[in-house]
């Protein structure tokens, strides 16, 4: 059996091995992780292996697969929980921000910068630095974190000093991070430095044993927070449709799919008729097979079911990079104005 720290918050493990470990003083992420399907007790049980050292970690999956839940897991889990988490998301800081931002600045190292400042890698020391979007970090900065990674060592924008850090890195991404090398956007020595212990987040669709937990879950703690206590559950057609879509966007969009039908909802059940219409089947998998290849025998609107197929195609490429739309128009192969005129003329909300 897996090995884990003493002091781990076992709320999701099997029960004979609770009884054996002290509590946590504070709630932790790992009990706020839903799901019994083999592939994620695999992903928690990596999580348990790896988080008594300091090795980097590399968190890979789709988004709203539960990356960063993972990832505050296994700070928790690790002998630095009572130091920080800290997260830079690298997807959202302009490229000349991000420099400062993570190793900090000396007083006028560029404009506007009157003060000296710390950077979040100081501010991770004793603690945990999560890289999160890592996919999107410049080649130039690359090059940099690879110094920190191999020497614990950085320098500050705009200081000569060389800084020392005592810090556990861990990244995240949903992209691909072997192709993102082999097309030259990623540093190969940087890819290996990270990819020490991999963790992989199937999508939602590959785990459909957690599907319903997951939708019981945020029904509860949705109608909980919504004051809805006049709901009594969740009518077995609702869970129907929950259990056979695909949830391109995963985790997260089925917590907003099941948050949307619990504000909606007349009650005193939760019905199919209080899901997002694209749950409820109306683009569901079935559908997508009829279209691709078969012709029904009473004919079909040929423009309609493409414009539909093509509307549901982009749906699925936004909610998988969590619309980012340079990323969605690569994976539909076109380019991003085009893109971004189909979402305005189509309607695509997310
Ligand atoms: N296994 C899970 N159990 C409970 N909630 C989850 C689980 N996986 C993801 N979530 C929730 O889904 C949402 C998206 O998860 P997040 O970790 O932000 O995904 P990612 O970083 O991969 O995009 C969050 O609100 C998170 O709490
Ligand atoms: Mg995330």
């Amino acid at each position: 059996m897996t090995h884990l720290p003493e002091d781990f918050d076992a709320s999701v493990g099997p029960g004979s091995e609770t009884r054996e470990r002290r509590p946590t003083l504070r709630p932790t992420s790992r009990g706020k992780i839903i799901g019994s399907s083999g592939v994620l007790r695999a992903v928690l049980d990596t999580v348990d292996r790896v988080a008594r050292s300091a090795c980097t970690v590399l968190v890979t999956g789709e988004s709203g697969t539960g990356k960063e839940l993972i990832v505050s897991a296994l700070h928790d889990a690790s002998p630095r929980h009572a130091g920080p988490l800290v997260t830079v998301n690298c997807g959202a800081i302009p490229e000349q921000l991000l420099e400062s931002e993570l190793f900090g600045h000396a007083r006028g190292a560029f404009t506007g910068a009157v003060a000296a400042r710390q950077g979040r890698v100081a501010a991770a020391e004793g603690g945990t630095l999560f890289l999160d979007e890592i996919g999107e970090l410049p080649l130039a900065l690359q090059v940099k974190l690879l110094r920190l990674l191999q020497q614990r060592e950085y320098s500050p924008v705009g200081d000569s000093r060389t800084l020392r850090c005592d810090i556990r890195v861990v990244a995240a991404t949903n992209r691909d991070l072997e192709v993102e090398v082999t097309e030259g956007r990623f540093r190969e020595d940087l890819y290996y430095r990270l990819n020490v212990i991999h963790v992989h987040l199937p999508p939602l669709r590959e785990r459909v044993g957690d599907v319903e937990l997951l939708a019981m879950h945020f029904f509860r703690v949705c109608a909980d927070r919504c004051g809805r206590d006049d709901l009594t559950g969740v009518s077995p057609e609702a869970l129907g449709a929950i259990k056979a879509h695909e949830w391109p966007g995963n985790v997260r969009a089925l917590e907003n799919a099941v948050e949307h039908a619990v504000l909606l909802a007349v009650g005193p059940e939760l019905t199919v008729n209080d899901l997002p219409s694209r749950v409820r089947g109306v683009e569901g998998r079935e559908d997508g097979r009829k279209l691709l290849r078969e012709l029904p025998q009473a004919g079909i609107d040929l423009r309609a079911t493409v414009e539909e197929y093509e509307s549901r195609l982009i749906k699925q490429a936004l909610d998988r990079t969590g619309w980012n739309k340079n990323r969605a128009a690569q994976l539909l192969g076109l380019n991003r104005t085009t893109l971004v005129e189909m979402i305005k003329r189509k309607r695509i909300a997310s």
